[in-house]
């Protein structure tokens, strides 16, 4: 039984005075369900000192462990500032930085080789599931950015539909579960047996309303939740709806 996971993803918002939001987020971590939050790396150090229990992450790391990398940060930075996990691939990451799956593989490791677990995001855009795509890249994204030695010990996989973030659109219930299905046969045929420990998460519009139906669809293990992990109020209801699966 994979245990679920709900992670927020602040992106490029908050401040010192967002720290409160985290509190009654923190609360949550007795309800069965694992749960963390990528803040801004300026957070970090004060999110992770703040709330010791709550998983605290980045959103990104540098692939190289160390050197001259004007403005960007290393797995070991961020582990020793707190982080306990970094997201890596995210959509905005890979569309803004031009991010290729060879280098998001490469921060996959990094992160790895400095002790963080990771979130590997994988997802297509509405050109390319309009143009039914949308499995053959989703596919062929993990199997370029999966790093050798996947676990489920350490590696979550995140579909992100890029259309549906931020969005309020989401995809059916039922093209989820086909999509995480579709996603849990290519982790089989990379990892093996590990695939069944690997849990797969779901990002793009997750909301109190929608958490339910997308988190209890087939092979969902979870959720990857941008604009609405920004408040506890947003966020600790979809904490719950895991939490009741
Ligand atoms: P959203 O973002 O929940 O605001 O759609 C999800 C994400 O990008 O991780």
């Amino acid at each position: 039984m994979r245990r679920k996971l709900v992670a927020g993803n602040w992106k490029m918002n908050g401040v010192r005075a967002s720290l409160g939001e985290l509190d009654a987020i923190a609360a949550m971590v007795a309800e069965g369900v694992d749960v963390a939050v990528a803040v801004p790396f300026t957070l970090i150090a004060a999110a992770a000192e703040r709330v010791p229990g709550l998983g605290i992450g980045a959103q990104d790391v540098h692939h190289a462990d160390a050197g001259a990398h004007t403005g960007c940060v290393s797995a070991a930075q961020a582990g020793d500032a707190g982080a306990r996990f970094t997201i890596v691939g995210h959509s905005e990451r890979r569309a803004d930085c031009n991010e290729t799956d060879t280098i998001v593989r490469a921060k996959a490791k990094a992160a790895r080789r400095h002790g963080l677990d990771v979130i590997l995001c994988v997802g297509e855009t509405l050109a390319e599931r309009d143009a039914g795509q949308a499995v053959s890249v989703v596919t062929a994204q993990l199997a370029g950015s999966l790093p050798e030695g996947a676990a489920g010990d350490w590696l979550s996989v995140a579909y992100e539909p890029v259309w549906a973030i931020g969005t309020g659109r989401t995809p059916t219930v039922a093209d989820v579960a086909a999509m995480h299905g579709a996603v849990r046969a290519e982790l089989r045929r990379l990892s093996g047996e590990e695939a069944a420990r690997v849990r797969v998460l779901y990002g793009g519009s997750v909301t109190a309303d929608n958490a339910a139906a997308l988190i209890g669809a087939s092979d969902v293990d979870g959720a990857l939740v941008g604009g609405a992990s920004l408040t506890a109020a947003k966020f600790v209801p979809i904490i719950a709806a895991a939490a009741a699966l």
